[in-house]
């Protein structure tokens, strides 16, 4: 459970957003800070990574060996476009950290009423939040000849972020979550949400 440091009444015009999606790399955060985010906005909370595991009965890491890749990009998608379709209701969804990278994805949240945000976070400190992680697919890296194990996941991460940065830059907010606390985050979060609120109905 999470430290009840933030009200969970927190107000935020979701009038203008019914639906604001989490977008970053894997482990900077979007799962936990999502949920915390939710419980804070009354919204509800929803994972991208954790429907389809429950729509495939399996994990991602199974479905990606089992399945293929494809087969899981397809159900990424699917599962944003299932999501637009429940009208009028308050989510804030946590995105695989590959899914803002599809045109069509990204099309489809932004063509709807949704918030984006980008949780941006160093190489070396997602480097110390994934070294022990075993079910990320694409950062199982091969070891170059004379690599270290440490060296090979550094290479793979920077390798993946750097390609993905520019996608990732379209968000509407940008918070980095090197040096913040999930709390930190969120309330970063909220702060923002509110001065684009308060912008948009000047
Ligand atoms: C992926 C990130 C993972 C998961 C899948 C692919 C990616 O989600 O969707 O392993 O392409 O970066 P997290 O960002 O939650 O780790």
């Amino acid at each position: 459970m999470f430290p009840l440091i933030l009200s969970t009444n927190e107000w935020i015009s979701m009038d203008k957003w019914h639906n604001i999606f989490l977008i970053g790399f894997s482990g900077s955060g979007k799962s936990t800070v999502g949920s915390l985010l939710a419980r804070t906005v009354r919204a509800t909370f929803l994972d991208s990574d954790s429907l389809i595991e429950e729509c495939f009965g399996k994990s991602i890491s199974r479905i990606f060996s089992e399945e293929g890749e494809n087969t899981f990009r397809e159900a990424e998608s699917d599962v944003i476009s299932e999501v637009m379709t429940v009208a009028n209701t308050r989510r804030v969804i946590a995105l695989g950290g590959g899914a803002f990278q599809t045109r069509g994805n990204r099309q489809m949240i932004m063509d709807h009423d949704s918030l984006v945000i980008y949780l941006s976070c160093s190489v070396r400190e997602l480097y110390r939040r994934l070294t022990n992680n075993t079910d990320r697919p694409l950062l199982q890296a091969r070891l170059r000849p004379g690599e270290s194990k440490r060296q090979a996941l550094q290479r793979q991460i920077a390798t993946l972020l750097n390609r993905r940065r520019k996608q990732y830059s379209l968000a509407d907010i940008t918070v980095s979550t090197t040096n913040r606390s999930p709390v930190e985050v969120s309330r970063f979060i909220l702060n923002k949400i509110k001065e684009l609120d308060a912008k948009s109905s000047r």
